[in-house]
């Protein structure tokens, strides 16, 4: 039985005050959902001050981005082992990285090694750009960068997938329901190639890119979605406590 996941990025944005009042403001509303894995990913400036907020709530914390290194002469990175004292969570491989970063498959593959062995669980992105879906070829990326990031990785249950279309981020136009489960259930096939059927099947696969409260039904209402990861909509209290509820109520866990 796959738990319900949802969780909010919230990219390159809020000040540590903004996101000491946007934890204010959604704290009491998620707290109360129960049967859904919540987890938040503020900016890294803000990962002490949100960690202690959170401190006694259900939410969980996720880190955006990190290095694959422990620890050294690296300017500017940051490394597994400080996030492992602060989050649960780290979202690996996302589109903004790999295409405004020259983050390769490759790199994602060291960063999903070094996570696990932080302990850290990867939410890791994947996904195709808008010419590649145009030319047929979303199955040979998506099977591309999955087959890469976890090549030589010992345990895939610590893992959350993310199915993020490029073209469906920030532009309003999401997948559509049926569009996002076909991909998710390749990608389970994928796993079950790599892995086996059973811990294919344990796996939780999100759906990504331009999820709002409006929309998030179409997309959990399908078996093999099993929750979101939430960009823009994350960074509103209201629609992303909208977004976690109808998630509960359509995967059965609260009446
Ligand atoms: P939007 O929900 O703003 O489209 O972003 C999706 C995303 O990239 C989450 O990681």
């Amino acid at each position: 039985m796959r738990i319900p996941f949802v969780s909010g990025n919230w990219k390159m944005n809020t000040m540590v005050t903004e996101a000491e009042k946007l934890i204010l403001e959604m704290l009491d509303g998620l707290d109360r959902i129960e049967g859904v894995e919540k987890v938040l990913c503020p900016p890294f400036v803000s990962l002490v001050a949100v960690n202690m907020m959170l401190r006694d709530s259900s939410i969980k914390l996720g880190a955006q981005n990190m290095y694959f290194e422990t620890k050294g002469a690296y300017t500017g990175e940051v490394s597994p082992l400080m996030l492992s004292e602060l989050c649960e969570f780290v979202i690996l491989g996302h589109s903004e990285r790999r295409w405004y970063f020259g983050e390769t498959d490759e790199i994602v593959n060291k960063k999903v090694k070094a996570a696990l062995s932080n302990k850290l669980k990867p939410i890791l992105c994947v996904g195709e750009r808008l010419a590649e879906n145009e030319a047929g070829k979303t199955k040979e990326v998506v099977n591309r960068q999955v087959t890469t990031a976890l090549d030589r990785v010992d345990s895939v249950s610590d893992l959350v997938i993310a199915y993020e279309p490029v073209w469906a981020i920030g532009t309003g136009k999401a997948a559509s329901g049926e569009q996002a489960a076909a991909t998710i259930q390749f990608i389970r096939d994928v796993l079950a190639k790599l892995w086996d059927k059973s811990i294919a099947q344990d796996l939780r696969i999100l759906y990504g890119g331009s999820v709002t409260s409006a929309n998030i039904a179409e997309f959990i209402s399908h078996p093999e979605i099993d929750g979101a990861l939430v960009g823009g909509a994350s960074l509103k209290a209201e629609e992303f406590v909208s977004i976690v509820e109808q998630t509960a109520k359509i995967k059965g866990r609260i009446r």
